[in-house]
């Protein structure tokens, strides 16, 4: 995998939700659909990257600015492309692209079971500021969020 076949889009319309819950619920056991795609885009500040390895989408983060600061809504890596450094390049690249558009801090939340994500973000610069008892609800079992910040 070299580098120039990596490329990453923006988009920050509705018409993007298609694609966005394609790749979504193939990294998400419960992926969004168009229609909660469609909602997201409906908030002002709500931007979607897509990376693709040579033409083909493989990742995705969804991100809502407001004013300076920017929050991380969800982001992830097609089970068959992982482990190959794909989420730290669409990370990097949606840090060009957000410090492009002003924004001075980055936010988000991560499960505290969910190490590969942990490893993913300390290992590209966010620090945990707290934890959300409770915050992500799988049906029979609640489980708590690590808070997580970098600045840009
Ligand atoms: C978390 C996720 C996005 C990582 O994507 P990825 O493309 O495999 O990540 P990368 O290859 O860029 O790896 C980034 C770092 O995480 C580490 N990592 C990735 N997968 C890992 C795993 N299964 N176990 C341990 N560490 C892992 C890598 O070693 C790397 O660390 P390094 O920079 O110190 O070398 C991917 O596993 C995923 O989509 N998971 C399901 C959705 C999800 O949980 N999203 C996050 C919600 S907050």
């Amino acid at each position: 995998m070299q580098e120039s076949d990596i490329s990453a889009d923006f988009f920050d319309t509705a018409s993007a939700a298609p694609l966005a819950a394609a790749i979504h619920g193939q990294c998400f056991k419960s992926g969004w659909s168009e229609k909660d795609f469609v909602s997201a885009f409906g908030i002002p500040g709500t931007v979607l990257e897509v990376l693709s390895l040579t033409d083909q989408p493989v990742a995705i983060a969804l991100y809502r600015q407001v004013v300076d600061e920017a929050e991380i809504l969800t982001l992830g890596t097609m089970p068959a492309y992982r482990e190959k450094g794909l989420a730290g390049q669409l990370l990097e690249r949606g840090f060009h692209y957000l410090r492009r558009n002003k924004v001075a801090f980055l936010y988000l939340e991560v499960g505290v079971e969910n190490i590969p994500a942990q490893r993913l973000y300390t290992s590209k610069g966010f620090i945990e500021t707290g934890q959300r008892p409770n915050y992500y609800n799988h049906g029979a079992a609640y489980e708590d969020a690590l808070m997580m910040k970098r600045s840009l």
